[in-house]
């Protein structure tokens, strides 16, 4: 389907810097983890796995996935600060192929009001970050952040100076998502024609998603130039995100035609990533985003079904199956064995160590008493309930909740930290949810303000799964928990948990 003699552009994934920074987004360490080894089996050139100096949880973060994950670059972000270029550099040390992310506003608004140093200064500044950096690694990359609302002589001037000091790739940021395709084309031209070492780096691009035109913008920057682009899986970032990884792979693929551009990513491995980022971070995909959401290859007018049917490429651009989604919504159920497990576990796209077949065959197992089909959607939250529910401080155990029209829930719960079992026996709330989430503040002493409740089915069927999401506020900070399980109120005190636990890892 495509040349490969097409320029290949460099895929740089911030699902784990920038994409964190979404409210609520905050993974663990074994989720970082888990994210990483998915973005490198999904191809991607460059892993930024944090921002070193930010917390001791990001330092962790980089230099465990530096030190273990293998087969794509991982880099870390700095200030053009020596304390931070030290740390991320300590960071990273451990990686196959480090690279140190170095950054410093330009445009005029950050230069007088966020940063108070006139034009020369920040020239000095960027220059020494980059040399610095330099020092400990040969792979070096330079943003002037706010490029895009950057006065253009002076943007060329920053860049010149990085790339005079040892930058190896110097990345555009439209910080704030003001830029339009036609104002980044311009942007990404004009450097390449005005700097004059501009060849001894490769010009990057990293937009913001506030108009809507991340992506949009991402692709004008390719086609003006650019070698490298920046974005995250399901645009999760600041704000309204980044551009979505999968939407600018999917792009360049299919229009290589018009791009005669490619990416290595491996397409197929885009919906189980996406899935993957969607559940550790607790933000649904909308149904009808592009390339990953449910609905992306639903055909509902009866004109489009019988084209389709006659031939697929009257209404489809692209194959379902050639971005991950499995061909068929297999059943199994109660007399299905663990071959057929492991098929469809490998068919979502999931690799599986033989511990964790046999942990998710026998959830499996307890869940095909409680239902009689088990769809792709259950599989996929099995596993990732199995696979991502590490070192959680406590988990749940068995509640009864009575309670009726008018009265007040008498509720009893049970929870375990450990082989501990801690119990309690209330009558509170306005109803069994309330009175399960005060019950588990009562006995595990985390007490937060819950921002968002919601529910919905992970499959058809009424007696399908219950996914429940909550986001809650502790501290001034904000953090989501997932639960799913036939009884929903069940899914909502594994939910409700879930969160407690991302507090205690944060706090503890
Ligand atoms: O948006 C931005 O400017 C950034 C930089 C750190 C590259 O994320
Ligand atoms: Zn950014």
């Amino acid at each position: 389907m495509t040349d490969t003699n097409h320029r290949k552009i460099v895929i740089f994934d911030t699902t784990l810097r920038d994409g964190e920074q979404s409210p609520g987004a905050s993974m663990n360490l074994a989720e970082k983890m888990e994210v990483a080894q998915a973005l490198v089996d999904l191809g991607v050139d460059v892993i930024e796995a944090g921002f070193p100096i930010a917390s001791p949880g990001d330092f962790e973060a980089v230099r465990e996935i530096a030190n273990t994950v293998r087969g794509s670059v991982i880099c870390g972000l700095a200030r053009c600060r020596p304390a931070d270029i030290d740390r991320a550099w300590e960071a990273l040390q451990g990686a196959e192929h480090p690279r140190i992310h170095v950054f410093l506003a330009t445009s005029a608004v950050h230069r007088e009001h966020k940063l108070r140093m006139g034009k020369e200064e920040i020239i000095q500044h960027a220059v020494e970050g980059v040399r610095r950096a330099v020092g400990y690694c040969s792979n070096v990359e330079f943003s002037p952040e706010d490029a895009s609302r950057t006065e253009m002589d002076f943007l060329c001037e920053v860049v010149e100076a990085a790339i005079d000091a040892g930058a190896t790739t110097v990345n555009i940021p439209d910080t704030v998502g003001y830029a339009t395709p036609a104002h980044m084309y311009k942007v990404i031209d004009t450097l390449r024609n005005r700097v004059p070492n501009i060849d001894r780096a490769v010009l990057s691009v990293h937009c913001h998603n506030d108009l809507g035109m991340a992506v949009a913008n991402s692709l004008a920057a390719v086609e003006a130039g650019a070698g490298q682009v920046e974005c995250t899986v399901n645009g999760i970032g600041e704000r309204a995100g980044n551009g979505s990884l999968e939407e600018i792979v999917m792009a360049l693929r299919t229009r290589h035609d018009f791009y005669q551009a490619d990416t290595r990513v491996v397409s197929q491995r885009l919906v189980p990533t996406s899935r993957l980022v969607s559940s550790v971070t607790g933000i649904l995909v909308q149904r009808n985003k592009a390339i990953v959401g449910q609905n992306a290859f639903a055909h509902e007018a009866g004109i489009h079904q019988d084209g389709i049917l006659k031939e697929p490429s009257t209404y489809e651009i692209m194959r379902p199956e050639d971005v991950g989604f499995a061909k068929t919504d297999l059943v199994l159920g109660k007399h299905s064995g663990r071959a057929a497990l492991a098929d469809r576990a490998k068919a979502l796209g999931y690799t599986l160590s033989a511990e964790q077949l046999k942990e998710v065959f026998e959830q499996f197992k307890i869940l095909a008493d409680k239902k009689k089909e088990i769809y792709d959607g259950d599989i996929a939250s099995l596993i990732e309930q199995q696979i991502l529910s590490v070192a959680e401080l406590w988990s749940f155990d068995s509640y009864e909740v009575t309670t009726g029209t008018g009265k007040i829930p008498q509720v009893r719960l049970t929870i375990r930290r450990g082989e501990e079992e801690a119990s309690t026996t209330m009558q509170c709330g306005d109803g069994p949810v309330d009175a399960i989430f005060l019950a588990i503040e009562e006995l595990t002493g985390t007490f937060v303000v819950c921002k968002d409740f919601q529910v919905h089915s992970v499959t058809v069927g009424k007696d399908a799964q219950g996914e429940v999401l909550v986001e809650v506020e502790h501290e001034g900070r904000t953090y989501r928990g997932r639960g799913v399980s036939t009884d929903s109120v069940e899914a909502s005190a594994k939910a409700f948990l879930n969160a407690v636990n991302r507090i205690a890892a944060v706090t503890r």
